[in-house]
């Protein structure tokens, strides 16, 4: 099989809108695929849509070889695709040990490995979701995530609040997970961070993908004309 997820024509919005207007993509094993665009190309809601999130209005979604365009949002997360919301969405009464608890799914990753990988959030296993640092909720959102041991993982900015050098840290994070066999979906604004993982590389302009292409080799700045504010 050379692609785990198989998107096309999606189609979906918000009340009479449309915003995502016949969207293809696909994101293969192992493979790391940036989505970038403008703020409010609407980045946010296809990755909505693919979990079920946002109703899906026309296109199909398939997984693995599973046909998810009728899945709910826990079909798809049993399915095997984690999610890593735009914002975090931490819970700010539950501790960390709390989140990591409730979203676990058998497999590699257990909480106790999550606080090997940030050692920071085992000093913290026990403080509510809201005395956490932006940082801080990022890793306990991708730690969420992981604990869910998907096959695919969703992320929708990742790097948004972080320090330069921890967004360097999310990116190696991506890389690791890809070399033990995941596959990643990246919804970045940081173009260079972006890249620097990034297998290949898709535009979303006003809901529909406008451009496509590998990474090795491609040239920035026509990524950086595309994303230029209109
Ligand atoms: N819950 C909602 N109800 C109505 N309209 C929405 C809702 N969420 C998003 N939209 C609209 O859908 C469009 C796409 O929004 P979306 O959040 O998907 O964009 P985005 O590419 O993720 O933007 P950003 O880079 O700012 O995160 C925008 O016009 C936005 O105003
Ligand atoms: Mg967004």
């Amino acid at each position: 099989m050379t692609v785990l997820l198989e998107v096309a024509g999606l189609v979906s919005g918000y009340g009479s809108g449309t915003v995502l207007g016949g969207v293809d993509l696909t994101v293969g094993p192992e493979e790391v695929v940036a989505v970038v665009g403008r703020n409010g190309a609407g980045k946010t809601t296809l990755l909505q849509t693919i979990l079920g999130i946002v109703d899906r209005r026309a296109g199909t979604v398939c997984f693995g070889g599973e046909d998810l365009t009728a899945a709910s949002t826990t079909a798809v997360a049993r399915a095997g695709i984690g999610y890593v919301p735009q914002g975090r969405r931490i819970f700010p009464t539950l501790d960390v040990d709390e989140h990591l608890s409730i979203a676990r799914r058998p497999g590699h990753w257990t909480p106790a490995a999550v606080y090997d990988l940030f050692p920071r959030l085992a000093e913290r296993r026990h403080h509510g979701g809201g005395q956490l640092s932006g940082g801080e909720q990022q890793m306990l959102a991708i730690g969420r995530a992981l604990v869910g041991n998907p096959r695919l993982l969703l992320l929708d900015e990742p790097s948004d609040g972080l320090a330069p050098n921890l967004v360097a840290e999310v990116m190696a994070l991506l890389d690791r997970l890809r070399s033990s066999g995941m596959s990643v979906l990246l919804v970045e604004q940081d173009l260079a961070a972006a890249l620097s993982v990034a297998d290949r590389v898709a535009v979303l302009d006003r809901g529909t993908v406008s451009f496509e292409a590998p990474v090795p080799g491609l040239d920035r700045s026509i990524l950086e004309d595309l994303l230029m504010p209109v």
